[in-house]
């Protein structure tokens, strides 16, 4: 009886079921990834006061510049250029410890102190040097049927959170317990690495001996990722989850089996950060102008020709992590129609809107014939029928004058305001932000996405 008062009395209903007046808003990849979503939640973060990654890991590779001075961030979220905004790592983030000791000793190099704002879930899965070697040895394994991964160890690392055999951050923190499971675990790894991929072992000790070390280095931003973020949401804080990757490399609705290994839709926010879907305010997708991918897998609209060459070159497509050239194409309206569906865009923001200027014509795919002569407005599920389809394009007038940097919407030639007009009629979904450069200020708002 007594502790029932007392429980009633620490979680009083009014603090429980009141609304809050913050804005809890998710950022994601609606392509094959590289869409300019770290340049957008540095920009939208100015705001806001928490940012959480709650998927992937440092296969991300996501860009900011400010001031013509670029960053680019694996781990780290995207919010912690600016004071104030705090920065979490959520339990579905796989977590590679010696890339984010480097991230964070290269923001101190910038005189960017990461203490008291940075806080990591201790759920998080750890990528170990082992998981890196698998990767690899698969990927060389695989010679043309490769899928083209970042080979930094994510797929296996997720493999072994499902199989629940994985090592997650706080293990280190409980030595007996993590020599067993480490030592369970590299026994099966290196049976893999030796026997099935005549690849070299791992050591056990040393990787041991680095991951405490390392752990122990983190220890001070371990925190419950959850609980903050659902105190923050109470404190009526501005909110903003960063997605890595894109819809169509998620594990389930990706083009399967040329995909990454988590979720990269919108649901992920929830498992991943630990926070309840009916306290999301709006889900924004990030797109290109146009569209890329890197590694294998189908790609309809992908472009051979001059002008893939300049979309890749004005684009400067190369991959942020790997520095793989990206293949390029024409903006896929198909690709799209299926992310907002999956993800429940409630507005879009259109990056590098500059790298299109100077073509005569531009196109949009929208709709795809597959083999059997079948029309169709979303991809097919089935990714053998994807990789048969052919694009439906659609020709518009192109523009010569220059977008890049522009600030306002009236200053955009008309073509260009017609091309994003259609794109928002075949999506029936508003573009409320356009980034015409890769810097912070290179951005026009049509809409404000956090203040609605
Ligand atoms: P992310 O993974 O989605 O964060 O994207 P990346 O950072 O991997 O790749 C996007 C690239 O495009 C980066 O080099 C950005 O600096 C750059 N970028 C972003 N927005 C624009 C834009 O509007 N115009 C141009 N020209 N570059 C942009
Ligand atoms: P951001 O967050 C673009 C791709 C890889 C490969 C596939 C599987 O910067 O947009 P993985 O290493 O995840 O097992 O590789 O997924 N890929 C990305 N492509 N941007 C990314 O991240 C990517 N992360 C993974 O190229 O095709
Ligand atoms: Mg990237």
């Amino acid at each position: 009886m007594l502790a029932g008062v007392a429980l009633l009395n620490l979680c009083s209903p009014p603090l429980i079921f009141r609304e809050c007046d913050g804005k809890e808003i998710v950022i994601l990849g609606s392509q094959w990834g590289d869409e300019g979503k770290g340049k957008l939640v540095d920009y939208l973060t100015e705001r806001a006061d928490v940012v959480v990654r709650f998927q992937g890991g440092h296969n991300a590779g996501h860009t900011i510049v400010v001031g013509g001075e670029k960053i680019a961030l694996r781990l780290m979220p995207c919010g912690i250029l600016r004071d104030n905004v705090q920065c979490c790592i959520g339990n579905g983030v796989v977590l590679a410890l010696p890339t984010l000791l480097d991230e964070i000793a290269m923001l101190a190099d910038k005189g960017i102190d990461v203490a008291d704002k940075l806080h990591i879930s201790s759920a998080c899965p750890l990528v170990l040097p082992s998981h890196i070697a698998l990767d690899q040895a698969r990927e060389a394994a695989s010679g043309n049927k490769a899928i083209g991964t970042t080979g930094r160890g994510i797929g296996p690392t997720y493999e072994d959170k499902v199989a629940r055999r994985g090592l997650r951050l706080s293990d280190c923190y409980h030595s007996e317990y993590f020599n067993e499971r480490l030592s369970a675990l590299l026994d099966y790894h290196n049976f893999l690495l030796t026997k099935y991929y005549a690849a070299e072992p791992v050591a056990q000790q040393a990787v041991a001996d680095e991951l405490l070390a390392q752990a122990e280095q983190v220890r001070p931003y371990v925190a419950d990722v959850a609980d903050l973020l659902a105190t923050a949401r109470l404190r009526d804080q501005v909110i903003v989850f960063e997605g890595a990757q894109g819809c169509l490399l998620d594990i389930d609705h990706g083009t399967y089996p040329y995909v990454t290994s988590s979720n990269t839709t919108a649901g992920a926010v929830v498992v991943g950060a630990g926070f309840g879907p009916c306290h999301i305010d709006g889900v924004m997708g990030i797109t290109k102008a146009y569209t890329t991918r890197v590694g294998g897998g189908p790609f309809v609209t992908e472009l051979d020709d001059a002008v893939g060459e300049h979309l890749a070159s004005k684009g400067q497509e190369f991959g942020t992590v790997t520095g793989r050239p990206r293949r390029c194409g024409w903006f896929d309206a198909v690709v799209l129609r299926r992310a907002v569906q999956l993800n429940s865009f409630t507005s879009l923001c259109l990056t590098k809107l500059d790298v299109l200027d100077g073509l005569d014509q531009v196109r949009l795919c929208v709709g795809y014939e597959t083999a059997a002569g079948e029309r169709l407005l979303v991809p097919p599920t089935d990714p053998i029928k994807f990789a048969g389809c052919q694009p439906i394009y659609e020709t518009m007038q192109g523009w010569q004058a220059s977008t890049y940097g522009l600030q306002t919407y009236d200053s955009l030639p008309a073509a260009a305001k017609n091309y994003l007009r259609r794109i928002e009629e075949l999506l029936a979904c508003p573009i409320d932000l356009l980034s015409t450069g890769p810097d912070r200020v290179q951005t026009i708002v049509l809409n404000d996405p956090l203040s609605q």
